[in-house]
């Protein structure tokens, strides 16, 4: 009785069994033979879904998974997303078959059924992604609604403004449109889901502020395509270039006003620094221009970087200044004594000659003697300026003339007289020259007139300046002291304030 029980148990059992695996391979079978039909015949891969019915309607969904780079030196970034694109191909449909499960299906498919030509406007370069399989998603549902999903990887344009640079905001942008169908075959829509991930997408140099979905129809010679344009408003992290070029630039132009309290005498150390800080200043502005496009625009980093390099080298001028104003002084103090001694010496031959010597008499000579080139802008110089030589200026000095008609010295040392007679004599260049036009004339005798009328020529000055006393020097360092530093700050206030408001 109870073998008996037992037998009925495992028959039925194995009945339920039975009728549950042919209820699957019924299923199997019925769906294969709906795909074979569905694929095979009356399926046209060359027409769109509802052809000639009016736009098909392409929904979109897009998951952003990374931004994994913005190059600013190829004006591009690198976006990794999983694309989907939704829409109804009723030749698919087979829910009168009985068959009410949604159909996942390989890859593989896609190449057999329509799908829409999606491209992206301005990709330079995509891949899909292909390990293990290709990574593609193709799900059909009974109405005949297909999935298909892509993850890909692509490189988008994205033309940056780096006037602001490194405070900038790029806008970039991802646009999908249908490259051969027009509105008129084709309209998208975005899918409940929309565009997701933005919000959680973390970028090393970057922020994602903000993104915008704007569906349009872009105009070509060729019709009027849909297109669907994400944009990224992407803010760059200021915090690396801080670290990397602000605080290394204010510090070499800080370290450059550290020879304003070095002794005016340590030529080696001033220069050495100035020198040391305006090359470090290039360098770093060398290696800021590598990670950059060649671009005409003046960016806000360069205007730093100039504004420093500005501030170094005049920090190095100011010491050239220094410099030549001290020796100036040191040459200016010899001068004046050994002028003294000159001048007493002339008083005292002028006493025993007579003045039976004209000035006129000996500027005739002088012409004779060919230097009349020489003489006249000299002359010039003496009656106009009545000689007021600042140190960095060469004018002629009063014993030239006595140089140049040396061998008759007993006129000439009259001439000088009678000219310099009344004027303040200073500057130390003018007695280098005179002495070089002695030297000049000495070989010059020999060689001939032409040759020392050229090379006895005096020098004019281009420019000239008033150069400072002894004491003036310490307070040209006292000025940069406060001045550089006050200069230095205004910059940063303006540079800051016209950056972060304007
Ligand atoms: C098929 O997919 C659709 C949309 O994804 C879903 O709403 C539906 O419930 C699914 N049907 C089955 C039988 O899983
Ligand atoms: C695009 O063109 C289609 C067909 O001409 C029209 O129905 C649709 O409203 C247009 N869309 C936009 C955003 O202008
Ligand atoms: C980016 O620029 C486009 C075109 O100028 C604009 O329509 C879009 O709103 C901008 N995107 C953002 C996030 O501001």
């Amino acid at each position: 009785m109870s073998h008996f029980i037992l037998l009925i148990i495992v028959t039925s059992l194995s009945l339920i069994v039975q009728t549950k695996h042919s209820g699957t391979r019924d299923l199997q079978d019925r769906i294969k033979h709906k795909l074979d039909s569905l694929l095979t015949d009356g399926y046209d891969i060359r027409l769109r879904p509802q052809y000639g019915a009016g736009p098909l309607h392409v929904g979109i969904s897009i998951q952003v998974a990374s931004i994994d780079s913005v190059s600013e030196v190829n004006m591009d970034y690198t976006l990794t997303l999983y694309f989907q694109q939704k829409w109804k191909d009723e030749r698919l449909a087979y829910k009168h078959d009985n068959i009410n499960v949604n159909l996942t299906l390989d890859n593989r498919v896609v190449d057999q059924i329509w799908v829409p030509d999606t491209y992206f406007v301005n990709d330079k370069k995509s891949y899909l992604h292909t390990v293990t399989r290709s990574n593609k998603l193709l799900r059909i549902e009974p109405d005949g609604t297909v999935l298909y999903g892509i993850r890909v990887t692509t490189d988008l344009a994205c033309m940056m403004n780096l006037r602001r640079y490194p405070m900038d905001e790029q806008n970039c942008t991802l646009e999908i449109e249908s490259y051969g169908y027009t509105t008129k075959d084709i309209s998208f829509y975005m899918m409940e889901e929309g565009v997701v991930g933005v919000n959680n997408l973390e970028l090393a140099q970057f922020k994602v502020m903000d993104s915008k979905l704007i569906i349009k129809n872009q105009t070509f010679a060729t019709g009027s395509y849909p297109r669907v344009s994400l944009s990224f408003k992407l803010k760059r992290n200021i915090g690396f270039f801080v670290l990397q070029t602000y605080l290394p630039c204010s510090l070499i132009t800080i370290l450059s006003w550290v020879s304003f309290w070095i002794n005016h005498e340590a030529t080696a150390a001033r220069v050495a620094l100035g020198i040391t800080t305006v090359l470090t200043i290039t360098t770093i502005s060398t290696n800021v221009r590598q990670s950059l496009p060649k671009i005409p625009d003046i960016k806000a980093l360069d205007v730093y970087l100039l504004c420093c390099f500005v501030f170094v080298f005049l920090a190095l001028l100011e010491y050239a200044l220094v410099n030549c104003s001290y020796h100036n002084n040191l040459a200016r103090m010899k001068k004046k004594k050994l002028r003294q001694k000159m001048k007493e010496s002339f008083e005292a031959e002028e006493k025993k000659k007579n003045a039976n010597y004209s000035a006129d008499f000996c500027v005739e000579t002088l012409d004779d003697d060919g230097y009349e080139d020489v003489e006249t802008p000299n002359h010039k110089l003496n009656h106009g300026t009545g000689l007021q030589d600042s140190g960095c200026t060469s004018k002629q000095s009063f014993d030239s003339p006595l140089a140049r008609c040396g061998h008759s010295t007993k006129r000439r040392k009259i001439v000088g007289s009678g000219y310099s007679g009344g004027s303040q004599w200073k500057g130390s260049r003018a007695d280098k020259a005179s002495k070089r036009r002695r030297q000049t004339y000495d070989r010059g005798s020999s060689i001939g007139k032409r040759h020392r009328g050229i090379t006895s020529r005096p020098r004019k000055p281009f420019f000239s300046i008033k150069a400072p006393e002894i004491e003036d020097v310490i307070k040209i360092d006292k000025v940069a002291r406060a001045g550089f530093p006050a200069a230095f700050a205004l910059f940063n206030f303006i540079y800051w304030t016209f950056y972060t408001f304007f």
